[in-house]
């Protein structure tokens, strides 16, 4: 549908960028913090390790300054379980406290709202050597570490999100590197969605006690949300595709929003003795969760079709599933281009995935992650030219702006990521920041700050709230 006049962005549109603890601060295992689970994985050959990554814990205030210097209304960080309470329960370590205070702090000094994610892929080890989600612990575990949070930093911080990609972790964890199994685990399957339902419930419990900690916080999940697609109007791919959906971003925001679980993933866990076991009252914690908004993160969408002939192997980044046997088969998209790291790129998929969780959910929605990994090169002059993620972020925001003038509730965009950072599994070179770092995969060079093109672009696209997308730079 076209529109003869697009609305204007809303004037408190919070425009900003995301990062994740374990990806972006280094000093892993400095002041007191204790390992989490990424820094006792094994980490894919040929990439750093997460020791350093840009070294954000040091110069937090350097990088504040200039994500205020781009007129950030928001800055999404995670805390890390582990800088807090270095063995996941117990102890509460002050130097962590006392870090996301200052970072918080330093946000507020330049009017930046600070929005965090209280759980982003890194479960602290000690926990993992517990049981991490699979034992009915990890409710308990996660709720007291909400409360920790609310007490020392709600004073401050108004928005919310519980789990980052709730979704990714069930389904892809292995790539991401937080899968952990019971040993001699009989049923993989059925263990993997105990440890969704144990994720539901301590996010259900954690955003009820955030409305009655903090009655004036917003709370909302963070998962990765994308429409799939049929490949074909066969009747068959349709059913695949509603499989699919259902699998990858139904089943969460059902839950999230509604306490209730999506009845195809339903019959098809019941089919694969994969139904979770529930505890006394799990459904009213459910259905007591009420969030404010949707948090989400999109970077493309996904296609399907009806199919048994799936390749082995299983999923090969948070971006690719090659399928379920009986359930759909992932294929590309030939109408869509790619990155440089095979992510297909689908801006009017976000519009789509934007209208359709609405029509839904009908909950404002934030954007919490968006953006294009590339190979920036910084020249001798000091620049990075990245036209490419321009043009991707530019073709997004289009997007987002036809979703509101569609009527949907959009209450801001935080892409991936303020700066540069290390990659899931792919390591430093993947670079999604409007800052770069200079560094390299192993070699740490000068880890100086510089202003990629995209800096300068975001820059005045937030100066205009979103009217001027024009990608001509000086
Ligand atoms: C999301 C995660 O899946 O995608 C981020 O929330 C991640 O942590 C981002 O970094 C980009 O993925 P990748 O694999 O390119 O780092």
């Amino acid at each position: 549908m076209q529109h003869s006049k697009v609305k204007a962005f809303p004037e408190n549109f919070l425009w900003g960028a995301s990062t994740s603890a374990y990806q972006v601060e280094g000093a892993n295992l400095e002041d007191g913090k204790g390992p989490s689970c990424q820094d006792v994985k094994e980490v894919p050959e040929g990439t750093s390790d997460l020791s350093v990554c840009a070294d954000h814990y040091h110069r937090y205030k350097e990088d504040i300054a200039l994500m205020a210097e781009m007129g950030f209304k928001a800055y999404r960080f995670s805390i890390s379980w582990s800088r807090i309470l270095p063995k996941g329960t117990g102890e509460i370590n002050p130097k962590g406290i006392e870090f996301y205070n200052n970072l918080i702090d330093e946000c507020l000094k330049y009017g930046i709202e600070p929005i965090v994610t209280m759980f982003h892929f890194d479960m602290p080890a000690a926990l993992d050597q517990r049981g991490s989600w699979s034992t009915r612990e990890s409710v308990d575990w996660f709720v007291d570490f909400a409360k920790i949070l609310f007490e020392n930093f709600g004073d401050r911080v108004k928005y919310w999100l519980t789990i980052n990609e709730q979704n990714m972790l069930t389904l892809v964890g292995s790539v991401i590197g937080t899968t952990t199994l019971p040993k001699g685990c009989e049923n993989p399957l059925k263990e993997i969605y105990q440890q969704n339902h144990h994720m539901l419930v301590a996010q259900a419990k954690a955003m009820a006690l955030c409305h009655e900690m903090l009655p004036k916080a917003k709370i909302g999940p963070a998962p990765n949300i994308s429409v799939v697609y049929p490949e074909s109007c066969k009747p068959e791919d349709t059913i695949a595709a509603q499989n699919a959906n259902a699998l990858r971003n139904w089943l969460y925001l059902d839950a999230y929003v509604y306490g209730i679980y999506n009845n195809i993933v339903w019959s098809w866990l019941e089919e694969n003795d994969a139904v979770p076991d529930f505890a006394p009252g799990d459904e009213e914690i459910l259905k007591n969760a009420h969030p404010d908004f949707i948090g989400f993160n999109y970077y493309n969408t996904a296609s399907c079709k009806e199919g048994d002939d799936i390749e082995q192997g299983g999923a090969i980044s948070q971006q690719e599933n090659l399928g379920i046997k009986g359930f759909f088969k992932g294929v590309r998209n030939p109408y869509l281009k790619t990155t440089e790291f095979g992510w297909e790129i689908d801006p009017v998929g976000f519009r789509g995935t934007i209208r359709e969780i609405y029509s839904r959910y009908h909950l404002p929605m934030l954007v919490t992650e968006n953006g294009l990994g590339a190979y920036d090169k910084l020249t001798e002059d000091g620049k990075i030219h990245d036209p490419y993620r321009i043009e991707y972020l530019k073709q997004h925001i289009e997007q987002i702006q036809l979703a509101i003038s569609d009527g949907c509730d959009m209450m801001g965009y935080c892409p991936w990521s303020a700066i540069d950072l290390i990659s899931t599994h792919e390591g430093m070179v993947k670079r999604y920041g409007f800052i770069y770092v200079d560094r390299d995969e192993f070699d740490l060079k000068t880890m100086a700050r510089y202003k990629k093109d995209s800096f300068y672009w975001y820059q005045r696209v937030i100066q205009t709230n979103g009217d001027d997308l024009s990608t001509q730079i000086e």
